[in-house]
């Protein structure tokens, strides 16, 4: 008889990322109680909540070496607990931080290359920025504008794209409409589709939980540093209580 292998079992890809148990504290307040998800190669997985859930805090337990209080973190097989954020931006694992954090005294080119900094192919790294502008026209329109001087969406396209210099394996954004206009909110959605549609893997955690479960493969809810649903995104987006709580309906 042949050995057993549990990956023959099952057509899905093994995991990128894998959380188990996580929780995280700030002093005596846990703000995430003990959070199990994964992220398959391919994927789209929005996890969404409403204010104060953990998302965030989820997001740098993993992106940031916020070091949890108990649970395993793993990126492709191996446990990033702690790691320091140079050393996973190199692995591939880049977040877009809520708020953007983009450097307002560098102008569009330079926010782009320090999106690059842990790559040495010259090349290649002008070609992504190329890649960039394509996929972002507005930006090569403003190459040389101060990024502080910039809208607050145009800051969110260029933060998606100084991080996608990086060349994501996985790339998290945390609620990158926020705060948009309606018509910068659709075009911030439409960017996470073409960029998932590149083959990049993404975290999406939303505030705008219908837009980011229409996008997803699966999705996450998460309510007072709990995972309370998980399912596909169709499969949320009609769930009844999910309508109620987050769709306000
Ligand atoms: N640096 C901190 N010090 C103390 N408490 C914190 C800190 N950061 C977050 N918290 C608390 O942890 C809890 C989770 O916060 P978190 O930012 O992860 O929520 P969130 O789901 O991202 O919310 P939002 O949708 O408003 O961004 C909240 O109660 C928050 O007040
Ligand atoms: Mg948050």
């Amino acid at each position: 008889m042949q050995e057993r292998d549990d990956k023959a079992w099952t057509s899905q890809p093994p995991a990128l990322l894998e959380v188990r148990g996580l929780r995280v504290a700030y002093g005596g307040i846990q703000a995430v109680k003990g959070v199990d998800f994964e992220v398959r190669e391919g994927e789209l997985v929005s996890l969404i909540g409403s204010n104060g859930a953990g998302k965030t805090t989820t997001l740098k337990a993993v992106t940031c070496g916020l070091l949890p209080v108990d649970g395993e973190i793993l990126y492709q097989g191996r446990s990033i607990r702690g790691a320091g954020a140079w050393d996973l931006v190199a692995k591939g694992l880049i977040m877009v931080p809520e708020g953007r954090g983009v450097f307002a005294r560098m102008s569009i080119t330079e926010n782009l290359l320090m999106g690059a900094f842990t790559r040495k192919d010259k090349s290649g790294i002008a070609a992504d920025m190329e890649h960039m502008f394509e996929l972002f026209p507005r930006l090569r329109e403003r190459a040389a504008q101060l990024a502080g001087t910039m809208s607050g969406g145009e800051q969110q396209m260029l933060a998606m794209a100084r991080a996608l210099m990086g060349r994501p394996k996985i790339l998290l954004l945390d609620e990158p409409s926020m705060g948009l206009s309606p018509i910068m909110v659709d075009k911030i959605f439409e960017v996470v589709r073409d960029v998932h549609a590149l083959g990049v893997t993404m975290v999406l955690v939303e505030q705008n939980a219908s837009r980011a479960l229409a996008l997803a493969d699966r999705g996450y809810v998460m309510e007072s540093g709990l995972i309370s649903m998980s399912g596909a995104g169709s499969e949320l987006l009609r769930d009844e209580r999910v309508r109620a709580a987050y769709l306000g309906e």
